[in-house]
């Protein structure tokens, strides 16, 4: 075993004691999950479907996604199997996922007592990249959660649903269709913004965002950081001049665009009374997989495993894409912009570690 794979494995290790040992002290009887529910919001990395819903380009509910899930069943993950998040409800032992909002046949009735999952593909900080290709702005997410706090009174009484919005993680993931599916693309904004003044805005957007979910009940929130951008493999084709090498300078907005979030959301946590925040740092795991892809197992990291690999994501990410890899497990990425199953584990256990302080 390389030190790598041996620091891995530790941190697994400590990982499942100490989860086991929360498990354990709040055990009455039978097994009781760490927290009541998860709350979800933002863009493709944690969505479970709700485009499926939405007249909108950004979609993966159909094969290869899903090809490891369960039944092999395309759900709206951009993923093969399963999300980071996924890994997540597991390892915090809640008996379910939280249903997608948009799907009435889940989204109903004691589903609800988990949490609900507000996310959808394409969306982020910036009110306009879900505008542009018809997703659920993070504005209108939180319409969607307001109407999911009725329900849930409806169905848990107004005492238990007040302990379950006051005890639930609220999950935020957004920024980088921000950067990589508006921003880059966008004379609109590129030629208005240096991408350091465009953090600016997004940090902002966070920080009216972080208020109104307080404002709401949330008193514990996780959000994530930006993945190493100029590492996703559509970003390299897109935006590497030819070298197959993360693109630098986006890796170095993602970092500055990080240090504003944990800075925001220190000031955050001081100025709202009771509220603590997580910042789950994916950035760095993300980034270590990439650098030394064979001590974690993995075998390919510039190409993802669906189609080409240098490109497809959601419509062109299919079933006549040529090229998809028969076996993911050594693929970093999935597709263009999304990790495999493989890495999702990896990066799940990694980002329980930054939400520890959530879970007491
Ligand atoms: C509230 O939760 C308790 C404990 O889980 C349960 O026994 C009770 O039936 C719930 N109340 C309502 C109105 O559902
Ligand atoms: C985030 O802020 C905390 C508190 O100031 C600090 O301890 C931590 O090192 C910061 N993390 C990063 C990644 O900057
Ligand atoms: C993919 O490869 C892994 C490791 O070699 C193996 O454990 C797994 O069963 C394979 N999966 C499929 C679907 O063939």
């Amino acid at each position: 075993m390389s030190t790598s794979e041996t620091s891995y494995w530790r941190v697994d290790f400590l990982l499942v004691l100490y989860v086991g040992i929360l498990h354990l002290s709040n055990t009455k009887g039978d097994i009781q999950p760490l927290i009541p529910g998860i709350m979800v919001f933002g863009d493709s990395i944690v969505t479970v479907g709700n485009n499926n819903h939405l007249t909108t380009v950004v979609q993966s509910n159909f094969p290869p996604y899903g090809r490891d899930f369960m039944n092999q069943l395309p759900t709206g993950r951009f993923c093969n199997g399963k999300l980071a998040l996924d890994f997540t409800c597991e390892n915090l032992g809640l008996p379910k996922y939280p249903p997608e909002i948009l799907n009435k046949e889940l989204a109903k009735g004691e589903n609800l007592l988990v949490g609900a999952n507000f996310a959808s593909g394409g969306s982020g900080y910036y009110e306009t990249t879900a505008r542009l290709y018809n997703t659920i702005p993070l504005s209108k997410q939180v319409e969607y959660y307001k109407e999911y706090q009725i329900k849930l009174v409806d169905v848990a009484g107004l005492s238990n649903a007040t302990s379950i919005i006051k005890g639930s993680i609220y999950l935020v993931s957004a920024g980088t269709s921000d950067f990589v599916q508006n921003y880059y693309v966008n004379p609109f904004l590129y030629e208005v913004y240096t991408p350091y003044q465009f953090s600016d805005i997004l940090i902002q957007a966070y920080s009216h965002f972080v208020q109104e979910l307080y404002r709401l009940g949330a008193r514990k929130i996780g959000v994530s950081t930006l993945p190493p951008i100029g590492c996703l493999p559509a970003s390299i084709t897109l935006f590497g001049k030819g070298c197959n090498e993360c693109v630098t300078k986006m890796n170095s907005v993602a970092q500055y665009f990080n240090k504003k979030l944990n800075a925001t959301s220190n000031i955050l946590k001081a100025k709202l009374s009771g509220l603590n925040i997580a910042v789950l740092n994916v950035y760095k795991p993300l980034y270590n997989l990439i650098q030394k892809p064979n001590d974690f197992g993995f075998f390919e990291v510039r190409k993802a495993c669906c189609g080409t690999g240098l490109l497809e994501t959601s419509f062109l990410c299919n079933e006549k894409s040529p090229g998809t890899c028969a076996n993911a497990t050594g693929y970093i990425f999935w597709d263009g912009f999304h990790p495999s199953e493989a890495t999702n584990k990896i990066l799940a256990n990694e980002l329980l570690l930054d939400a520890m302080s959530l879970l007491s």
